[in-house]
């Protein structure tokens, strides 16, 4: 069974004092705790990145950023560029995440383009795919995200995707574990169609209101490799729960 990666997408949340709390409760826990058998990733708002790494060094938690720019340098006021991130101790980036599909009018081409800046510069893209809840009332759930991971995947393995149901996304709402397995097991046969037989990096996360109360169930589904946390991964309790879930699913 695939290890599992139990990331947290902090977004625009945590002043320093707040994230850098965060960051330390993280490890401190962790090292009480004896560790996890999953792998963590956290995703903080950019310019915590060199803060947190550095409370994160030697503790087994991987740093991420949210985004990044498509070029490696240039007149591109207020972006970062995928180098830059990896030269502040990234080892992975968020694309496409619906909230800059939809509030930053992302398409799918300047995704792909991303990821594959992202590949590019060493880094691992957390690529995130997933439907409205207009999409899905009318059926067109496969449909959206067939067309959203053929458009958006680079052309090479070393991503991560991540299924996040727009509607789920801060909502308290998730899919049935049976709706989950159902979008899971047709995203792992267009990744071997794309890509080849499964590799170690091509985990499927799911994402959209996971909560420790509801990840055991969630993370048990086949072709659920972890899980992209956004609300709960803001508390110490809450994203380690879901990481311990995570921990007893990959096992
Ligand atoms: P949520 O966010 O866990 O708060 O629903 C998930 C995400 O947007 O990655």
């Amino acid at each position: 069974m695939t290890r599992q990666l139990i990331a947290g997408n902090w977004k625009m949340n945590g002043l320093r004092k707040d994230g850098t709390a965060l960051a330390r409760g993280l490890v401190e826990k962790l090292a009480t705790d004896g560790g996890l058998d999953c792998d963590l990733l956290v995703c903080p708002p950019a310019h915590l990145l060199l803060a947190i790494g550095d409370i994160l060094e030697g503790s087994g938690i991987a740093l991420g950023a949210q985004d990044c720019h498509t070029e490696e340098a240039g007149a591109h006021t207020g972006d970062l560029s995928a180098a830059m991130l990896a030269d502040a101790g990234c080892s992975h980036v968020i694309v496409g995440h619906s909230e800059r599909r939809q509030n930053h009018g992302e398409t799918d081409d300047l995704v792909k383009a991303k990821t594959t800046a992202a590949l590019k510069a060493g880094l691992t893209p957390v690529v995130c795919v997933g439907e409205t809840q207009a999409e899905r009332d009318e059926g067109k759930t496969l449909e959206v995200i067939e067309r959203q991971v053929r458009r958006s995947l680079p052309n090479k393995p070393g991503f991560v995707l991540a299924y996040e149901p727009v509607w789920a996304i801060g909502t308290g709402l998730t899919p049935t574990p049976a709706d989950v397995a159902e979008v899971h097991t047709y995203l792992r046969e267009l990744l071997i169609e794309l890509f080849g037989p499964l590799e170690e990096g091509m985990r499927i996360l799911y994402g959209g209101s996971v909560k420790p109360d509801n990840a055991g169930e969630l993370l048990a589904v086949r072709n659920v490799n972890g899980a992209l946390v956004g609300g709960a991964s803001l508390k110490v309790e809450d994203f380690l729960g879901i990481a311990l879930a995570g921990a007893k699913a990959g096992s």
